[in-house]
């Protein structure tokens, strides 16, 4: 590995293995998301608090100052909406001198493994990590399930982690799932947790997460259940009270009530 890439991966995974980083990308393929409306308005408060933040060129242009020191996640793949015929039909949509002009630290792309267009997917993956290797960008592999959230198991999340790695992604995002250490044990790059729809459960969210990093998970890629939340800045400093601080479910969830306490 080259000094760019370590520099960059050691800025996304921080010196104890682990990393929070705040999902943000929602819209490239659902439009102006619930409580996403004004990603920088957002954003801002969050931002002490994450270790990165995953968004598009777009957002990133209009919404966020490029003074932040927050290291860019840019989501690279799109082309589909909620309203279109298939999830799974994404392109790359973004290129190396973009990346570069961005100064993005890592991309992140989708693929859809068992789906109709899992050739194509992955194809992208393996070219655009023969693009940004070359310049010392790391490439996140997204394994998406579109609306088959069904899939979201340990054989199947285990399978998908494993190909990306295979094609050459330094990372990969996926579900949490049971059994989720058959996942990371199998995958020999550093597994991020993905979230989901906003539960009313914060318990729940911080035990998963919990679970997650005690079976070997770098760390999260979560949006709505932080942004959504009625208190996104307690509920972030909960999750990094798990994810770098070793709190248990139990002493973040306890912190989260004290933070909304005093809010
Ligand atoms: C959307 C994504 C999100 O980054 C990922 O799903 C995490 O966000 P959330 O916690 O809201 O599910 O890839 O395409």
């Amino acid at each position: 590995m080259d000094w760019g890439m370590k520099n960059r991966m050691a800025r996304l995974i921080r010196p104890d293995g682990h990393c929070f980083f705040l999902a943000m990308d929602h819209g490239y393929f659902l439009g102006p998301t619930h409580r996403l409306e004004k990603p920088g308005q957002m954003v801002q408060p969050l931002l002490p608090y994450v270790d990165a933040i995953f968004v598009t060129r777009g957002v990133l242009r209009a919404a966020i100052p490029p003074a932040i020191d927050t290291p860019i996640i840019l989501r690279v793949s799109g082309g589909t909406s909620i309203v279109g015929q298939d999830l799974a039909n994404e392109g790359v949509t973004t290129s190396i001198q973009e990346i570069l002009r961005l100064n993005a630290a890592a991309v992140g792309l989708s693929v859809f493994i068992g789906s109709s267009y899992e050739h194509q997917t992955l194809m992208n993956l393996a070219g655009l990590v023969n693009q940004c290797e070359e310049f010392g960008v790391p490439v996140m592999a997204v394994t998406a399930v579109g609306k088959e959230l069904e899939k979201r198991d340990a054989r199947y999340l285990s399978l998908a982690c494993r190909i990306c790695a295979e094609l050459g992604a330094r990372a990969v995002k996926t579900y949490w799932c049971e059994d989720f250490d058959k996942v990371v044990e199998s995958c020999p790059v550093p597994v991020v947790i993905a979230g989901g729809p906003k539960t009313d459960n914060d318990l729940q969210v911080l035990e998963f997460v919990y679970d997650g990093i005690q079976k070997g998970a770098a760390g999260v890629n979560l949006g709505r259940n932080v942004w959504q939340h009625d208190h996104p800045v307690a509920m972030a400093r909960a999750l990094r009270a798990v994810i770098h601080d070793k709190a248990t479910p139990r002493q973040a969830y306890d912190f989260m009530q004290s933070l909304k306490a005093q809010a």
